[in-house]
Order: C-alpha cells, then sequence, then structure tokens
C-alpha cells in the first residue's frame, strides 16, 4: 500500500526534477517532513564507520548519514577540475534546499588543492559568510597561529567545512551562529566526502564534534576521541578541539592538547620537528 509519506517524496521528487528548488512550509509541515527524514535516516548506515570508543553509549543522537546526491566528479578531470565540479554542485544541492533551514550563501573550501593535510570544520559563520572563505574570523585567526607554529602555512592546506551554508536562526540572527544539526550535516555530507575523494590528503583533522560527527560517524566527545587515528575513506583522521574552544578556554593544558594533536599529525606528514617545537605549552 502506498502511504501518505511514499506519496509525499514522490510529489517532491517529481517537483524537484521539473527544477523546482524552494517550496513554501508552514511550521507543521516543516517539522513532520524533518521527522520523516530524521526517522529515515536512523534506519540506514553510516559509510565510514568509526572504531566504537567506550564513551559513543553514552551519546544517543544518530550519526549523520549522507544524503543520497550525485557528487561522482568524471575520473579523467584534474583536481581543480573536480573541486569546482564539486562546488557547483553544493551550490544546487537538493537536500539543502528540501531542508530549508541553511542560508543561501555558500562558502566552498580555501587552500591547496594538491595539500597534503586537510582541515574540516563545521560551518561558515557570520564572518566567513560575509567573505566567502571559511575559517576567517576569530576562530580563523586562532587555527591561523596554531598552522603556523606547525610550519604549515595556511595557503599549504585545504580547509573546508561539513556544512557549506551558514545555519539559519531566522530574521533575528544578526552575528550569531549555532551548529549544524544532524539534517544539515547529512544533507551536506556528500561534497565534503567527495572533496576528499578529490584532494586525497595523506591525512585530516577534525576540527571540533560536528566534524567527527560528520566523517567519522561518531557522537563522541571530542575529549574521549582525541589522541588515535580513525578513517575516512581511507584516509587516516585526527579529531582535536574546534579553534573557537580556545578563544573560550585559554588554559595551558586546552592548547598543549590541541598542540599534541597537531605533533602526531606532523608525525604523520613526517615533517621535521624541533625539539622548541615539541615543548610548547609544556609546564616550564
Ligand atoms: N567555524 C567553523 O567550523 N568553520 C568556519 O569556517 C568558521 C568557524
Amino acid at each position: 500500500m502506498t502511504t501518505i509519506r511514499q506519496l509525499t517524496v514522490q510529489g517532491l521528487t517529481h517537483l524537484m526534477e521539473g527544477g523546482q528548488s524552494t517550496m513554501g512550509l508552514d511550521d507543521e509541515a516543516r517539522g513532520i517532513l524533518r521527522e520523516w527524514m530524521l526517522s529515515a535516516r536512523r534506519g540506514v548506515t553510516a559509510t565510514a564507520p568509526a572504531p566504537a570508543p567506550p564513551q559513543v553509549q553514552q551519546q544517543t543522537a544518530p550519526a549523520p548519514t549522507p544524503v543520497s546526491e550525485n557528487t561522482a566528479a568524471p575520473v579523467q578531470m584534474s583536481v581543480e577540475e573536480k573541486l569546482a565540479f564539486l562546488q557547483q554542485r553544493a551550490a544546487n544541492l537538493k537536500a539543502v534546499r528540501v531542508l530549508g533551514t541553511l542560508r543561501s550563501t555558500m562558502v566552498f573550501a580555501t587552500g591547496n588543492p594538491h595539500a597534503r593535510l586537510m582541515l574540516v570544520g563545521e560551518a561558515p559563520g557570520y564572518d566567513e559568510e560575509r567573505l566567502g572563505e571559511p575559517f576567517v574570523g576569530r576562530a580563523g585567526q586562532k587555527l591561523n597561529q596554531i598552522l603556523k607554529a606547525a610550519g604549515l602555512p595556511r595557503e599549504s592546506v585545504y580547509i573546508s567545512n561539513i556544512c557549506k551554508f551558514r545555519p539559519d536562526m531566522g530574521p533575528e540572527q544578526g552575528m550569531s551562529n549555532r551548529a549544524p544539526s544532524d539534517a544539515e550535516i547529512a544533507a551536506c555530507l556528500p561534497i565534503i566526502l567527495a572533496e576528499i575523494r578529490a584532494i586525497q590528503p595523506t591525512c585530516i583533522i577534525c576540527l571540533g564534534g560536528t566534524s567527527a560527527k560528520g566523517l567519522l560517524g561518531s557522537a563522541s566527545s571530542v575529549a574521549s576521541l582525541r589522541g588515535r587515528w580513525f578513517d575516512c575513506q581511507g584516509v587516516p583522521v585526527r579529531v582535536t578541539y574546534h579553534p573557537s574552544y580556545l578563544l573560550r578556554n585559554e588554559s595551558m593544558q586546552a592548547k598543549r592538547a590541541v598542540w599534541e594533536d597537531f605533533l602526531a599529525v606532523m608525525e604523520k606528514l613526517q615533517l621535521n620537528i624541533t625539539p622548541r617545537q615539541r615543548s610548547f605549552f609544556l609546564p616550564a
């Protein structure tokens, strides 16, 4: 028997295939659609399973599963061409349009398409949306400092976000930002996964828990995910605190924790690490 849900999906798919990308919905309809989408995703397996740390059991949030979108860039394309292709795909992501909870300005990525290190944050904020580049606000300045200390200039790495659009908070949003929801992460996930396949970095750093949730499918805390290697599509992944955490917590302990994550990454990249670098943020 055809359910109302199936009929609605068929109807929406028909409209999207006919070129319609937006639709006015009242709060009730939006709530019902969101609930359907979340429950559908709960039944599907994530593509990048993470080793399950004990803390996973404490977390009940379902890991986002990518929403099916065609992000397969033709194999003969150069990395630059693949990224341009993905940028175009991201601008027209059907799953994002259907959600209607992300703002319309896209902030794609920045840096070196041939980078060995890829850094993945959560979503653009006020500054990033204004300037059209990831990590250009206060968190970005903090990130630049860390990269400089590691001998990795910002231009030498590739910096992107799980979510390519600033999460919407309504007409009173002003400069406020919010973390993307599971549904928003899932809607954008096919793009970042395709960026990873295009760039094929030696390793990835997840900046914060939202990034880890997207790439590793784990809703565990950053504290419990730090200190070991994970895998995303064959690429080693390290999880560290988001730079904005260091803006809120200026303790030596917090700085050292992030620095140790970067030292592990520098080792993975076989960079020369000086004794001075090794001792940053250690107690005197
Ligand atoms: N925080 C993020 O996670 N990404 C940005 O681009 C900016 C701030």
